[in-house]
């Protein structure tokens, strides 16, 4: 009798210290709760990693914010070593009538996103690396726009060269420019059309391949010149729209495994909220059957930042990539409601006419929120302006967690303010 009242104690005890012993077993019951504060909440930046928009130092201080505080992106480099190599080989591959005025010049122009983004920064030095253009600075390889070099006596790059069975040809950045508007919003679309108009109406059959540091612009500068011309146009993103054009002439993309970081996005969450390992439904298997593979992504514990692995899409590939907003099959299994009740986010994305975010990113969160039983609340910003964002975070006490894609990656701290008050 003694000995079952020990037992009986003991287990008593062990029940009871579970239960006091952290703050994600006073989430369970479903509904938000406001025992946590809101700087103790899960917070997962992502796309735009906070950083030093000019050195490109991270800003620790914000990944670190809490201890459920991660990085959500992709390999920026191995990524831009994939695109400058697509680039690489469709030249050697096809060089028959590339030099499309016979100059002996293999001329192309580069759009660049947002000269303080680190994925931009990232593809410039990886497009120029693989051309033989890059020109080393104090920060590694030179990531400047060059405006126009027509006569190749920029400082900015290099002219590069590259044979080809017995011939061998310069390679040259004729132009390149960030494709910001008048407002301020990078990655511009519209603004890239405009460039190519200028930049053709200048150089026109100079210009052999048109490359940019994503699909957006890239699209923008082949419906508007490429296409009709004949010359092939790189991005990176692998948007629907993009990959679809590979088959009238679009040279290429990336994938930036989408698919794989909206899943990491807001798994991450559901998983600090479940008071659950960090890595369930990741690196191991959830009880739905959900798990990633090493080959798809890393996580980095100095950066708490997990990354994606690109993926070439190219002519031999296209066709598996055509829709762009499938869940990855691997983490597509439902979640039950009762082991994993709703909880709810508020997830902003930093400029709602943005062609990645808006057409590949937040069309896979929305179907990942449902497998994952968040109930998100979208915001979509301006591109422009963070207080336009930061205004709609009013009450942060309303959400068990946070998604945050900033307008400037050095803005972190307008967000975490909110959090800590
Ligand atoms: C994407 C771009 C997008 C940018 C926004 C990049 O990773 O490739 O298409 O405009 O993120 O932050
Ligand atoms: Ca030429």
């Amino acid at each position: 009798m003694k000995k079952f009242l020990a037992l009986a104690l003991a287990i008593f005890m062990v029940f009871a210290l579970v239960g006091c012993s952290g703050e994600t077993t006073t989430e369970g019951g479903g509904e938000t709760t406001t025992e946590v504060a809101n700087n103790e909440k899960p917070l997962v930046w992502f796309n735009r990693q906070p950083s030093n928009s000019t050195t490109g130092e991270l800003d620790m201080e914000a990944l670190s914010f809490n201890d459920n505080t991660y990085y959500v992106g992709f390999d920026a480099n191995q990524g831009a070593e994939l695109q400058g190599q697509m680039v690489l080989d469709y030249i050697n591959n096809n060089i028959d009538g590339l030099d499309r005025n016979g100059d002996g010049i293999i001329g192309y122009v580069l759009a660049i996103g947002d000269i303080g983004h680190n994925d931009s920064i990232a593809r410039t030095r990886g497009v120029r690396s693989a051309l033989g253009t890059a020109v080393e600075g104090e920060n590694g390889i030179v990531s400047d726009a060059v405006g126009t070099n027509t006569d190749g006596s920029s400082t900015v790059v290099k002219d590069g060269s590259i044979t080809v069975g017995d011939t061998t040809y310069i390679v040259r950045e004729l132009a390149s420019q960030e494709m910001k508007n008048s407002s301020g919003a990078t990655w511009d679309a519209p603004t890239a059309g405009n460039a190519i108009s200028t930049w053709s109406a200048s150089m026109g059959d100079q210009i052999d391949l048109v490359v940019s540091n994503n699909d957006g612009m890239g699209m923008a500068m082949f419906n508007g010149w490429s296409k009709a011309e004949g010359v092939p146009t790189f991005g990176y993103d692998a948007n629907a729209d993009a990959v679809a054009a590979i088959a009238e002439g679009y040279g290429g993309t990336i994938s930036q495994h989408a698919d794989v970081q909206a899943y990491l996005t807001l798994r991450l969450v559901r998983n600090a909220l479940d008071g659950v390992d960090i890595n369930t439904g990741i690196s191991t298997a959830d009880d739905a059957g959900n798990t990633l593979s090493e080959d798809v992504y890393y996580y980095d514990e100095a950066s708490r930042s997990y990354y994606a692995l690109n993926v070439a899409v190219t002519g031999e590939n296209y066709e598996d990539f055509l829709d762009s907003t499938v869940p990855y099959a691997p983490v597509s299994n439902q979640l039950d409601a009762t082991a994993h009740p709703t909880k709810n986010v508020w997830l902003d994305i930093y400029n709602s006419s943005d062609n990645f975010l808006s057409a590949t990113y937040q069309p896979l969160l929305q179907k990942y929120d449902d497998l994952l039983n968040l109930n998100v609340e979208y915001i979509g910003g301006d591109g422009q302006n963070e207080s336009n964002i930061v205004n709609r975070l009013g009450n942060p006490s309303q959400y068990d967690a946070f998604c945050i894609n900033m307008v400037k990656t050095d803005n972190a701290a307008s967000y975490t303010a909110l959090l800590n008050q």
